[in-house]
C-alpha cells in the first residue's frame, strides 16, 4: 500500500506533515543536515543525511540512488550547488557560464536576469541538482571586500528586483519549482569592518533594515524557498543563532516561509573565532532554536539534536516543524516521484550560449569615449595586448571553478568549443571578417610570479607591436588570485606590472582602449584621464568575446551602465552614492561647491542649499568627491537626450504610485538605447536618510532622429523610510523624484511632488 505521504493529491505541506509525523528522532534529524559530498564519510546511516553539497556527475547519480534505497521511508537526497551565474561549477557537465552577478547587475535588464535563472534551472535539473545556494542579495560596500563581484551592485533596490527576477527564473511556479533558490547571506556581510571577510559587521538595526533587508524583502515576494545565514555577527550575535534577525525580521516581517540554511561549518565559529560559551552541539540546538533549521556541512548535527530531545533539552515539535519545512520543499520539487537522475556530458545548448553572449553583450559598460571607438572601418592593424585576453579560467569568473581549482580549471578548457571563447578567439574571428590585421601580445597580467624581466620583455614587445598598429586594444585587470572569499584587498590599483603597461603603450601615442577585464571597481584615475575608451568587460562567461568583438566594432551599441560606483582612490571607500549626510556640504573643505543649476526653491529651508555630497577629503582632488564613474553611468553609440520630464500630478496621497512622464529625443544618425534612472529624495523627514535612492529605471529604445516618450512608476515603497522607532513608514511631505542617466546629482532633473496623508477635499 501506497503511504499516506506519497498521496501527489495532497498539497505539499500536508504530505510533509504526514513524513514527518511518520519519522523517528534521528530521521527528522537528519534532514537538517547538508553535507559536503567533497568530506562525507560513507557508510553513515542513509537516515543521516537529507541534503548534499558538491557532488556532481556519476557520483550524484549514484549517491542519489543508494542513499534513498537505503533510506527507511525511500527520502530522496536533495542535492545543492553553487551556481551563481549559470550552472557554472559544472567543468564535467558542459553547463553554460554567464558574466557574474555584478556584471549581470549592470545590465539593469529584469528580464534577461530572470531568463539567466531560468537556463541556470534548466541546466542544474538535468544533472540532478535542485538546490542552489543563490542568488546573493548582500549589497556591495567597502570594495576591498573579496566578494563584490558575487553582488548585483550597491543599491539595495537594484539588487533586490535582480535578485527577485533570478530567483523567480530559477524557481519558475514557486508550488512546483525547478530548483529552490536560496537568497545569501542574510545580512550585512558585505559591509564589514575594513572590508574583512567575516569581520564585526558594526551595523545598527536601522542601516540593516534600510539597506541590507529590503534586497531579502523581495527575494520573499519571489517566493525564495530558502535563505542563507551569513558567518558574522550581528549587535553581538551570530546570524546563524540570531533569532530577531531569522525568527523576528526575516519570518515574522517579512513573511518567510521557506527554511534557513547556515554557511557552510557555521557553528563551529561561534565556539571558535567568535568564541561564545558553549559547545557546537548547543549551538546546533540554538541554531534551530533561533530560525536556522539546517546546518551546512557541520558533523555531529544528528548526534547533537537526537541528544538535546532524548534529554528534554529540545521540543521534539521543534524538530519535527524544522524537518518538515525541509521535507516540504523535496515534495514541492517533485523528488518523491522524480526518476534518479542519471550522468550526462553536455547540457549547453546553442540557444543557451547565444543567451550567454546577449547576457555579455548587455552587461558591458563603456565608461569613457574619445572617439576610439567604435573602432573605424578604415582600422587594418590591430595591437591586442595583455594575458588576459587569452585566459579562460578568469574570463569565466567567480563561481566557476571549484574553489581555485587547477584541475576543474583544465577540466572547462577540455570543452570542445572552448578555445573559442576568449576576447583573443572572438577579436581574431572579427579581425578576419572585416580584413583587419591582428597581432597578440600577452604582454603581462594580473598573475603573481611572474619575473620582472619576463614582464618588461613583454610590455617591450607590446610597445613594439603598438607602433606597428592603427590602434591598441589592451585588455587588464584582476584575476582569482586578488578577490573571492577570504581575499579581501587593501589596494585596487592594477595588480602586477599592468599600469606600467598602459603608460608604455599611451606614450607610443597609439589610440588606446582600454578593456578591463576586472571582477569588481579598482581605483584607476590614470585610465579614466588617459584612455582614448574605457569598457568594462566585468567576468563575463563564455559568451564574453563574442560580445566584446560586437561592441567594439559598433555591431551592437552599449545598454550596461556600472551598478556601483568606482573609486578614484581606495582611501575613500566606501563611496556608494546613496550616502547619509552629516552636517558641512561640499565646498566646506575646499572643493566646488557647485550649485545644481535647476533646484528649486525650497520654502522649507532658512537656506536654499542644495545637498550634494558630503565633505571630500582634504588629500584628494575636489572633483573625486563622487569618485570616478558613478552608479548608473554608461555611454553609448547613440546621441539621445532627456528633453522633457514631469510628474503626472503635483500631489500624491499615501498609498499611491507616484507616475512621471519622460521624453527622450535621439539627435545621432544612429538608433539606441538609453537608461532613464528616476532617484527619489525624502526632501524633510522625522529622521537622516540616503540623500537619494533610485526608485525606477527603463531601458528606452529610441530610432535615430525620433523622440520617445514613457511614462514610469515610482513604487510606493521608495518613498518609505525607517523612523526613530525602527518601523518602516512613509512620512507625507515634499519629495523630489530626480531623472537622468545617471545618480551624479549634476546631471539629474529635479521634479518635485507632495505626498498628503489624504486627498484634499
Ligand atoms: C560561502 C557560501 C557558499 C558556501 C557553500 C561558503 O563558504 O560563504 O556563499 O554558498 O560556502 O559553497
Amino acid at each position: 500500500m501506497l503511504a499516506p505521504w506519497m498521496n501527489t493529491e495532497l498539497p505539499a505541506p500536508a504530505r510533509a506533515q504526514l513524513l514527518a509525523d511518520a519519522m523517528t528522532v534521528p530521521e527528522l534529524a537528519g534532514q537538517l543536515l547538508a553535507g559536503d559530498a567533497n568530506n562525507w564519510p560513507t557508510g553513515l546511516p542513509p537516515h543521516e543525511l537529507g541534503l548534499l553539497f558538491n557532488c556532481k556527475g556519476a557520483k550524484l547519480a549514484r549517491m542519489a540512488r543508494e542513499l534513498r534505497e537505503r533510506h527507511r521511508l525511500r527520502v530522496p537526497v536533495l542535492f545543492a550547488l553553487d551556481c551563481a551565474h549559470g550552472h557554472a561549477m559544472s567543468e564535467n557537465l558542459g553547463a553554460t557560464v554567464f558574466p557574474t552577478p555584478l556584471a549581470l547587475g549592470a545590465t539593469f535588464d529584469i528580464a534577461l536576469v530572470r531568463e539567466v535563472g531560468r537556463w541556470t534551472a534548466q541546466e542544474m535539473a538535468a544533472t540532478g541538482i535542485r538546490w542552489n545556494f543563490g542568488p546573493n542579495v548582500d549589497i556591495a560596500r567597502d570594495l576591498r571586500f573579496g566578494r563584490i563581484e558575487e553582488t548585483f551592485g550597491e543599491d539595495p533596490g537594484l539588487v533586490g528586483t535582480l535578485g527577485a527576477a533570478m530567483i523567480e527564473g530559477l524557481q519558475g511556479d514557486p508550488a512546483h519549482p525547478t530548483v529552490l533558490a536560496t537568497a545569501k547571506h542574510i545580512t550585512g556581510y558585505s559591509e564589514s569592518v575594513g572590508g574583512r571577510d567575516s569581520a564585526e559587521c558594526a551595523l545598527s538595526w536601522r542601516t540593516l533594515r534600510r539597506d541590507h533587508l529590503p534586497p531579502y524583502r523581495h527575494a520573499v515576494r519571489a517566493g525564495v524557498w530558502s535563505v542563507m545565514s551569513g558567518y558574522h555577527a550581528i549587535d553581538g550575535v551570530p546570524c546563524v543563532i540570531n533569532r530577531k534577525l531569522l525568527r523576528d525580521e526575516l519570518r515574522s516581517q517579512l513573511g518567510f516561509q521557506g527554511f534557513v540554511v547556515s554557511d557552510a561549518d557555521n557553528v563551529q565559529w561561534c565556539t571558535l573565532l567568535q568564541a561564545l560559551d558553549g559547545t557546537s552541539a548547543e549551538f546546533i540546538v540554538r541554531g534551530i532554536e533561533a530560525g536556522n533549521e539546517v546546518h551546512l556541512a557541520v558533523s555531529g548535527v544528528v548526534e547533537a539534536l537526537v541528544a538535546a530531545v532524548n534529554s528534554g533539552r529540545m521540543d521534539v515539535a521543534t524538530l519535527r516543524a524544522a524537518a518538515a519545512l525541509v521535507l516540504q520543499a523535496k515534495f514541492a520539487l517533485g523528488l518523491f516521484e522524480a526518476a534518479a537522475p542519471e550522468p550526462v556530458s553536455q547540457v549547453r545548448t546553442p540557444a543557451s550560449f547565444q543567451a550567454a553572449v546577449d547576457a555579455a553583450a548587455a552587461s558591458m559598460v563603456l565608461l569613457e569615449n574619445r572617439g576610439a571607438l567604435p573602432l573605424q572601418p578604415q582600422t587594418r592593424r590591430i595591437a591586442l595586448v595583455g594575458t588576459l585576453a587569452d585566459d579562460v579560467r578568469q574570463q569565466l569568473g567567480c563561481w566557476t571553478i571549484l574553489c581555485r581549482n587547477d584541475d576543474a580549471a583544465l577540466e572547462l578548457a577540455k570543452q570542445p568549443d572552448a578555445a573559442s571563447w576568449t576576447y583573443r578567439a572572438a577579436l581574431q574571428a572579427q579581425a578576419d571578417r572585416t580584413g583587419c590585421e591582428l597581432k597578440y601580445v600577452p604582454a603581462c597580467g594580473p598573475t603573481p610570479g611572474v619575473s620582472a624581466q619576463d614582464e618588461e620583455a613583454g610590455i617591450a614587445a607590446a610597445v613594439a607591436a603598438a607602433q606597428d598598429a592603427d590602434v591598441v586594444i589592451a585588455i587588464v585587470g584582476d584575476s582569482d588570485h586578488w578577490c573571492g572569499e577570504g581575499r579581501d584587498r587593501a589596494d585596487l590599483s592594477l595588480p602586477g606590472r599592468q599600469q606600467a603597461l598602459l603608460e608604455a603603450l599611451k606614450a607610443t601615442g597609439k589610440p588606446l582602449v582600454v578593456v578591463l577585464a576586472v571582477t569588481k571597481p579598482h581605483a584607476l584615475p590614470w585610465v579614466q584621464a588617459n584612455a582614448d575608451a574605457v569598457v568594462c568587460a566585468w567576468s563575463s562567461g563564455m559568451g564574453g568575446g563574442r560580445a566584446l568583438a560586437d561592441l567594439l566594432w559598433g555591431e551592437r551599441d552599449f545598454s550596461g551602465r556600472t551598478p556601483i560606483t568606482w573609486p578614484a582612490h581606495v582611501g575613500q571607500l566606501p563611496v556608494n552614492y546613496d550616502r547619509v549626510h552629516g552636517a558641512h556640504f561640499e565646498g566646506f573643505s575646499g572643493g566646488p561647491n557647485q550649485s545644481v543649476p535647476n533646484a528649486p526653491k525650497d520654502p522649507s529651508r532658512d537656506l536654499n542649499i542644495w545637498r550634494i555630497e558630503n565633505t571630500r577629503h582634504i588629500d584628494l582632488p575636489a572633483d573625486w568627491v563622487h569618485g570616478l564613474w558613478a552608479f548608473g553611468h554608461g555611454l553609448s553609440y547613440a546621441r539621445i537626450d532627456l528633453v522633457a520630464a514631469e510628474m503626472l500630478q503635483a500631489s500624491w496621497v499615501l498609498g499611491d504610485t507616484p507616475r512621471m512622464q519622460v521624453q527622450l529625443r535621439n539627435s545621432g544618425p544612429r538608433d539606441g538605447s538609453a537608461l532613464v534612472q528616476v532617484y527619489v529624495r525624502d526632501v524633510a523627514a522625522s529622521v537622516t536618510r540616503p540623500d537619494r535612492r533610485l526608485a525606477a529605471w527603463a531601458h528606452l529604445q529610441v530610432a535615430a532622429g525620433a523622440k520617445v516618450t514613457a511614462e514610469l512608476d515610482i513604487h510606493p515603497e521608495a518613498l518609505e523610510l525607517i523612523d526613530a522607532e525602527g518601523r518602516r513608514v512613509t512620512e507625507p511631505g515634499l519629495f523630489h523624484a530626480l531623472v537622468g542617466f545617471s545618480s551624479q546629482v549634476s546631471g539629474l532633473q529635479v521634479l518635485p511632488f507632495e505626498v498628503l496623508s489624504k486627498q484634499r477635499p
